[in-house]
């Protein structure tokens, strides 16, 4: 059979039959398309002695005859006619193209090869239904999410704030045309407050999408009861400090403003305690502010309260230097050692305790032996200058007088005090300042 036909060479084939098998033979492929698109159907012969090719559709009818248009249809066209080859278009492809087309190559006895033409319906957006909104905390919720159009079936997932949700049951139901699926999907959970704000996306993946899957959002919104905790800014309250309780409330809606009280009853010094927002600050803590005070967070779906017992501690009297006016020429010395000391006291005292209590205590106690190292310093250099002062002028007077009362005392202002005529001295030193 192999000797019919001009253009096969026999030299490359070891056999006759083989050549006529392969070469002379129409060859093509299944072509898989969107709804919309184009599909291109081509069909080969590699090896043709200028017999006819010939494209058919499903239902047999003719469509391109070597290159001569058979069949009245604007969307089909020719893209290539040869000897070796029959290419034609179809575009704007729909669901009712799908089918076999037949590629026949009129030897005796005619030769055929068939395409499938596969048409994907593509699926459309999904919806999600049965979201109603707020949902209380506690009661079911069923969301239901839904695509029409798809062939084959699409696939359905869904998330929690991109974290998927798996093994969740999907329908599959035949569409109006007999040819397309809706597929629908239904998230049947209890609603929790953790899922407030939560993103929940039903994910439509197709193969007719091209990897980008079309995606329905909806955001929960789950009311729920306040929960509140109370936050102390101190582990440690002493008397004369302040101290700030924080109301910490959650809840949905907002429970504002939260309601403070002490013991069961209104604040009681309303000068010292006053609430902003959330806060209760107390400030100047009295020992009588011992107590149990009581936050309140009320909204419409409830109440909840929570409690913070209050213990005023003593003031730790190690902290403060008893600083004892020192004599004359010992004063800067001493002075030194008492700041050195007393911060150092402070230091180890606060690494004991909260940290936040920490911040509110070094203002006051650094302040206040500042404070008491300028009296000192202040004090004892009113008296050196008072004394120089006065023994320039009163040469006589001290030796003789002032001296007399001033040899027994243990410093510098009891030297004073006891010397005869100190009053008289203060004075003139008052003047002379002026
Ligand atoms: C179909 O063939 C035409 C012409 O060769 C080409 O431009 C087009 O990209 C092809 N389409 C497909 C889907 O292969
Ligand atoms: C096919 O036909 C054309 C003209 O009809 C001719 O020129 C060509 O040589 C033929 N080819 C073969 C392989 O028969
Ligand atoms: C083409 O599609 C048909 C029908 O889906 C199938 O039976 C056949 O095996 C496919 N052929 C190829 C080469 O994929
Ligand atoms: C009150 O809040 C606590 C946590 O702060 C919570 O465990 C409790 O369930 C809440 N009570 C009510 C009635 O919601
Ligand atoms: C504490 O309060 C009592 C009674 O109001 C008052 O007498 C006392 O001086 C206060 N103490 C301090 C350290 O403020
Ligand atoms: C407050 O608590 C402190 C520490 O427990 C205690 O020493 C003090 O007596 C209490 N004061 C009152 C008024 O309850």
């Amino acid at each position: 059979t192999c000797l019919n036909y001009f253009s096969c060479s026999f030299s490359n084939v070891p056999d006759g039959f083989h050549c006529s098998s392969q070469g002379q033979f129409p060859l093509t492929q299944n072509v898989t398309v969107v709804e919309g698109g184009t599909a291109n159907l081509t069909c080969r012969v590699d090896q043709n002695d200028n017999t006819s090719l010939q494209w058919s559709n499903p239902a047999q009818q003719t469509l391109y005859f070597d290159d001569k248009k058979a069949l009245r249809d604007n969307r089909i066209e020719l893209v290539r006619a040869s000897w070796h080859e029959l290419s034609i278009s179809v575009s704007d492809v729909s669901l009712s193209d799908e089918g076999q087309y037949t590629c026949s190559l009129f030897t005796m006895p005619v030769k055929t090869s068939k395409a499938f033409l596969t048409v994907l319906g593509v699926p459309e957006k999904p919806q999600i239904s049965g979201f109603t909104s707020p949902v209380m905390e506690g009661e079911r919720m069923q969301l239901t999410c839904k695509t029409s159009g798809s062939k084959p079936a699409a696939d359905i997932r869904w998330f929690k704030n991109d974290k998927e949700i798996k093994d969740v049951k999907y329908l599959k139901e035949e569409d109006a045309n007999r040819r397309t699926f809706t597929v629908s999907s239904t998230l049947d959970f209890r609603a929790d407050r953790s899922d407030d704000g939560v993103v929940v996306s039903c994910r439509v993946d197709h193969e007719s999408l091209n990897s980008t899957p079309q995606i329905a959002r909806q955001v929960l919104e789950i009311h729920y009861t306040p929960s509140v905790k109370i936050i102390s800014s101190s582990s440690w309250p002493e008397e004369g400090q302040s101290i700030v309780l924080t109301c910490e409330s959650k809840g949905k809606p907002l429970p504002e403003p939260v309601l403070w009280t002490k013991d069961g009853g209104e604040l009681p010094d309303p000068e010292r305690m006053v609430v902003n927002g959330r806060d209760l600050r107390i400030s100047f803590l009295n020992k009588t502010d011992n107590g149990t005070y009581r936050c309140e967070a009320t909204n419409p779906i409830g109440q909840n309260s929570t409690e913070y017992v209050l213990i005023v501690h003593d003031v730790s009297n190690t902290l403060l230097p008893t600083t004892v006016i020192p004599s004359l020429t010992t004063a800067t010395v001493t002075t030194t050692v008492a700041l050195t000391t007393s911060t150092a006291t402070s230091a180890t005292a606060f690494s004991t305790r909260d940290p936040n209590a920490l911040a509110g205590q070094t203002g006051p106690d650094h302040a206040l032996i500042g404070g008491i190292v300028a009296v000192v310093v202040f004090v004892t250099l009113c008296s050196i200058i008072l004394l120089g002062r006065y023994l320039a002028r009163h040469k006589g007077t001290y030796l003789t007088n002032e001296a007399k009362g001033a040899e027994d005392a243990p410093d510098a202002d009891t030297a004073i005090i006891n010397a005869e005529g100190s009053q008289v001295n203060a004075e003139e030193k008052k003047e002379y300042f002026i």
